[in-house]
Order: C-alpha cells, then structure tokens, then sequence
C-alpha cells in the first residue's frame, strides 16, 4: 500500500529561507513521503510567497485588517488548517503571536524555529536581528537555534533540539545572524524529519 504523504502547514511572515530549506529538503528527498499542501502568511509582501509562486505550492495571505482581533484570525488560521488534515504545522519566520485559540486547536503539532539557544534571549518581542544584538551584548561566548513546540507562552515550549554557533570576537549581527540562520535551516529539517517520522513511531 502507498504510504500517504505527511502534510507540513507553514506560516511564514517574512524572506522564507527556513521554508525553502524545507521545499528543498522534500525535493533532495531528504524528507521523503512529505509534501507542503498550504502556506499561509499574515504580510502581503513576504518574499516566502513569492519562493511558493515559483514552486506551484497553493499559498495564501491572511490579511490581518479583514478580522477584527487575534483571536478571530485564529479561528480562520485554523479552519483553513484543518481543511488539509496537516500532520504539522511549522512557523518558518512567523512574527505574528498565536492564541490559544490557535495553539489549543493543534495539540503538540506546532513548531518553531528561534535564533537563539532558549531559554536564554527568547520571549516576546526577542526576534530576528533584536535577539543577536541582545547576544552580542551579553558578551556570550555561543549562541545558536533551537527547535521547540508551540504552547501559549511565547518560546516557552518544549525543546526538541539545537544547534550550536561560536560567537567570535568580530561578530557584527549580521555576521553571526548569518551562520544562525544557517543551522536553522539543517535544525528545522532535522527536527520535522523526527517529529514526523521518529516520534510518531512511538506515540
Ligand atoms: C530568522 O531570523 C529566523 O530565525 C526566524 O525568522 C527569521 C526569518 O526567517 N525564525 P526566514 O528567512 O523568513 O525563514
């Protein structure tokens, strides 16, 4: 019998390295028996639609404007979700906050990607470049990416795992944001490989 394929949901809110190492991932067969059916994106112009047009992956923007709070863009975020049975959903990127309108509806299926080694230099508002400039400036010899589950509390989830990056004595945040953000994208490959098909050959 064909195995059926695990479907990946992304949200995406800006340039979408971490989703093309995904769509890359799938295509060097890296992950195999996976497909993305929907990516969803809250910013009009994230760049990450522009790399699914190219692929002919169905996308969609979810205007923020159009619902009148969080939690009415959630409850739409999730039927829309649902409509495709995703095995999971992955933030690549996604600035945007989830409610627990959002999170509740996906038990243990949501993960996200942080450019940093959480607990430390994560939280609200501790995203992109704001998180490397903190890292630089706690004089931190290592900093790195981490792979957690989604709960209500923003990078507070469970960690699934991590990847290590020296901090040099000439780093800039561009320059250490650059070798971040390429373990991120072996992490989150990594990481949906073992949600996908390791851990859900225990549960
Ligand atoms: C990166 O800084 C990553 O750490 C975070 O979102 C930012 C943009 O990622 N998850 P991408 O290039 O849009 O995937």
């Amino acid at each position: 019998m064909a195995t059926l394929n695990k479907k990946i949901a992304v949200l995406v809110s800006g340039s979408g390295t971490n989703l093309q190492a995904i769509i890359d991932a799938i295509k060097n067969g890296y992950l195999s028996n996976t497909e993305i059916p929907i990516v969803i994106s809250n910013k009009k112009d994230a760049y990450a639609l522009k790399r699914v047009q190219n692929e002919g992956i169905e996308n969609l923007f979810l205007n923020p404007n159009d619902f009148s709070n969080n939690i009415e863009y959630d409850k739409k975020l999730v039927e829309i979700i649902s409509n495709y049975q995703a095995d999971l959903i992955v933030l690549a990127g996604y600035l945007k906050i989830l409610t627990h309108a959002f999170v509740n509806s996906f038990p243990n299926k949501i993960i996200n990607i942080h450019p940093a080694l959480l607990p430390n230099f994560g939280g609200k508002g501790m995203y992109g470049e704001k998180v490397h400039k903190a890292v630089l400036k706690s004089g931190v010899q290592e900093s790195g990416c981490t792979a957690h589950f989604v709960t209500t509390e923003v990078d507070a989830g469970p960690i699934i795992a991590q990847r290590k990056v020296s901090v040099l004595p000439d780093d800039t945040v561009e320059s250490l944001s650059k070798r971040v953000l390429a373990e991120e994208h072996k992490l989150l490959v990594n990481t949906i490989k073992k949600v996908l098909f390791e851990l859900s050959a225990v549960s």
